[in-house]
């Protein structure tokens, strides 16, 4: 339903697109809505139709597929859609075959919204499976009742999850898979509803970053790293896919110090982001060319020193490297 009317809503938004109040039919009429453009969301508005008609007018209102009898319509809308579209139709009284519709489109302000407290560490702000989180009702001020809502339903609590005294915060003890969703709550005062902006726990991000420069001097100490932020829990791992990389190499956890020594060769990187039960979660690769040495002013001796130095690691092309800081982010 709610999808249908944002469409509805959509299709007139484009078919107006920004020149309101439009006149759809017979101009004679001189039909007006008088009324604000904005709404805030459980907010009445009083909207007026007006018009000329021979010898009296009979005003119809159609708003959300409804329609209402008289010339003036109070909206209260109800948060669910972004912009109300509300429709006056005319007619004479005498002469019911002539007939004009004005539409005005209302934005509605929406002060209700679900999103994470901004009372717990910066981490869990962000959901992540086996991480505790608290999300809000924001904007809900008590004395109000509030239902959460997920998926669309009335949310069912299972015991990792608790409320706040005033329904106002929704607590996970700890995130599994399942908490994934569209979360809402409703704000009920008295005979007004509103519905809240809308939140989404989604456990299917995976971000995977490799820095370091594209490329190498030879002689130089080149530093790369490689890190992931996962909706789960995920470790890295470096590929090392052009063979191994000729030079003194050392992989220190997340971090790649590479000193080349052959110019020419290219060496590609891969940042590999791990789960123990998904697998490969996402990747990101870098190919490195080596270049010739640039002229240094200081220490020219020392840099060639370095140079010479070829350190052979036993041929293990990807390396476990210690996960992320995993057990701080818990
Ligand atoms: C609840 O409704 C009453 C009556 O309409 C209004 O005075 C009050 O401000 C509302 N409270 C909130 C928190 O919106
Ligand atoms: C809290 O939520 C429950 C159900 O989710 C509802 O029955 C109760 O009325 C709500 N209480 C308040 C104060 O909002
Ligand atoms: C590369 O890493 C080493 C060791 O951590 C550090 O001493 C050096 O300053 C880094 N170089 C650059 C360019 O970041």
């Amino acid at each position: 339903m709610q999808l249908k009317m944002n469409l509805i809503y959509t299709n007139l938004l484009l078919a107006l697109t920004g020149a309101v109040p439009l006149v759809m039919a017979d101009h004679s009429h001189m039909v007006e809505i008088s009324g604000p453009d904005e709404v805030v969301a459980g907010v009445s508005a009083l909207y007026q139709c007006s018009a000329v008609c021979r010898p009296s007018c009979i005003y119809t209102w159609t708003v959300e597929g409804q329609s209402i009898a008289g010339s003036t319509f109070t909206l209260t809308a109800n948060g669910m859609s972004t912009f109300v579209s509300l429709s006056c139709t005319v007619t004479d009284k005498d002469q019911k075959s002539r007939v004009s519709t004005l539409v005005r489109l209302v934005t509605v302000i929406n002060p209700i919204a679900v999103m994470p407290s901004t009372d717990q560490p910066l981490l869990n702000q962000t959901p992540k499976v086996g991480r505790s989180f608290h999300l809000t009702c924001n904007g809900a001020v008590p004395p109000v009742t509030i239902v959460w809502f997920k998926d669309g339903g009335v949310l069912s609590l299972d015991n990792r999850m608790t409320l706040s005294s005033d329904n106002a915060t929704l607590t996970f003890s700890a995130l599994e898979k399942g908490d994934g969703g569209q979360y809402e709550c409703r704000v009920i005062n008295g005979s007004v509803s509103v519905i809240s902006r809308d939140y989404w726990i989604n456990f299917d991000y995976v971000i995977v970053t490799l820095t370091g420069p594209d490329r190498a001097e030879v002689g130089v100490v080149n530093n790369f790293s490689c890190n992931a932020k996962c909706g789960v829990d995920c470790t890295v791992q470096w590929g090392l896919h052009a063979g191994f990389p000729k030079g003194k190499f050392i992989a220190e956890g997340t971090r790649i110090h590479w000193t080349p020594s052959e110019v020419g060769q290219t060496q590609v990187f891969t940042c590999i982001a791990m789960n123990p039960g998904a697998g490969k979660l996402g990747h990101m690769s870098k190919p490195v060319t080596v270049i010739e040495g640039q002229p240094r002013l200081l220490a020219s001796n020392s840099m060639t020193a370095k140079s010479s130095v070829t350190v052979t690691i036993s041929a293990t092309l990807l390396m476990q490297i210690s996960a992320f800081g995993l057990k701080g982010e818990l």
